[in-house]
């Protein structure tokens, strides 16, 4: 049996709900308000539902999220803010295009989020910037361990953006007292996300969110992300054109009401793998007490090179993935930071073997053996 299966099949999903999208993206025609309109207004007042967080301020996409999030927490040019190495680019990509200096560090190997000790480590190093910010990055889907690194942060003054371009809709539970309970996105200063096509909750083009419980910082992010005006053709700050598109609010709103189901059906996806894997010598996800995991990959560790995995199974008709080939201190664009191989032994590591399978909410059981099967045979002949 051969078959084709897709990293995400977009179109299968928009099929379930074609005619709530139709009617929607209808209305947003009708009532030509295409930029900031009702419907942004609309989905930001969901969304601080949603995530129970005091401001959401809908934007061009995660990486503007990002970028707007430094500037309104003052991080200027030639400073230096933490992230991840093995993470998209797009997070050090939005630090250094403020003309601030990704301090990389190394993740830790069982979660592929940033580790808490290599934080400290990179703080007490000496250098001739000074660190004014973290970015923790919730990457696959899953939260990193925010308790420790806002302990971190407030001993060492400084201000944290969560990166939750991949987690939107993930909890993070804390010590697991309920009352610790919050979504990824608003547990630090602020928190990014992004509505790309292939999120969780995706938009039907370019649109992210910064989520925050701080007026100061939701007031000037609402001005930057326009122009720098709050009332038009009055320009109190130099802004910039990263406003939301209402048709992708529109969109979003109805896709927005299915994410807890759609979630939960990769954790079961996730799950039935997890058993299917468990005596093949290779790691499936490690989920940690203080988090949920939604999945956006399902992310496994192999002892083999997964470049051979990996080709096996796109012969096979399977889309696996390697999130990320190559870290962010070996990419051409941050030579300048004048780092090499070996600087980051983890995120290296990772690189060569970690292999990411099909998971989506309309995955079905069929594909799902398939998947499985091949994987066995890819490991095993
Ligand atoms: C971890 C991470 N950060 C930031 C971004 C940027 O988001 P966007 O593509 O919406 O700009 C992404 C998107 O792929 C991401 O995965």
């Amino acid at each position: 049996m051969s078959q084709c299966i897709p990293s995400l099949d977009i179109k299968k999903q928009i099929g379930t709900i074609r005619k709530e999208l139709d009617a929607v993206i209808k209305r947003v025609i009708d009532n030509t308000d295409f930029i900031l309109g009702k419907e942004v207004d609309y989905f930001e007042g969901e969304v601080r539902k949603y995530c129970n967080v005091r401001y959401a301020i809908g934007v061009s996409n995660g990486t503007d999220a990002i970028r707007l999030s430094l500037i309104a927490l003052n991080i200027k040019p030639g400073e230096g803010v933490i992230c991840p190495v093995f993470t998209y680019y797009a997070t050090a990509g939005a630090i250094a295009t403020v003309g601030a200096l990704p301090v990389f560090t190394d993740i830790d190997p069982d979660t592929y989020n940033i580790s808490v000790s290599s934080i400290e480590k990179v703080i007490r190093e000496k250098r001739d910037f000074k660190i004014k910010a973290i970015i923790p990055v919730h990457l696959y889907g899953q939260c990193a361990d925010m308790d420790s690194i806002l302990k971190v942060a407030r001993k060492y003054n400084l201000k944290v953006i969560e990166d939750a371009a991949q987690a939107f809709g993930a909890d993070y539970l804390g010590s697991g007292n309920l009352s610790s309970k919050r979504k990824a996105g608003t547990i630090g200063d602020c928190g990014a996300v992004s509505f790309y096509p292939g999120k969780n909750l995706g938009a039907f083009g370019d649109a992210g969110i910064v989520l925050t419980n701080n007026k100061v910082i939701a007031e000037k992010i609402n001005i930057l992300r326009n122009q720098g005006n709050k009332q038009r053709y009055y320009h109190i700050a130099l802004g910039f054109n990263n406003r939301m598109d209402t048709i992708q609010a529109a969109v979003l709103r109805v896709k927005l009401k299915y994410l807890d189901a759609w979630n939960k059906r990769r954790q079961e996806i996730a799950a039935y793998f997890n058993e299917q894997f468990k005596d093949l010598g290779i790691k499936t996800p490690l989920v940690p007490r203080y988090t949920t995991h939604i999945y956006h990959q399902y992310v496994l560790h192999s002892k083999l090179a997964n470049t051979k995995i990996i080709d096996y199974l796109k012969k096979k008709g399977i889309d696996a993935r390697i999130f990320y080939p190559l870290p962010l201190h070996l990419q051409k664009c941050f030579r300048y930071l004048r780092h090499k191989k070996g600087d980051f032994p983890e995120a290296e590591k990772a690189a060569k073997h970690i292999i990411a399978i099909p998971v989506y909410p309309d995955l079905t059981k069929e594909e799902m053996n398939y998947i499985i099967s091949s994987l066995k045979e890819a490991l095993y002949g």
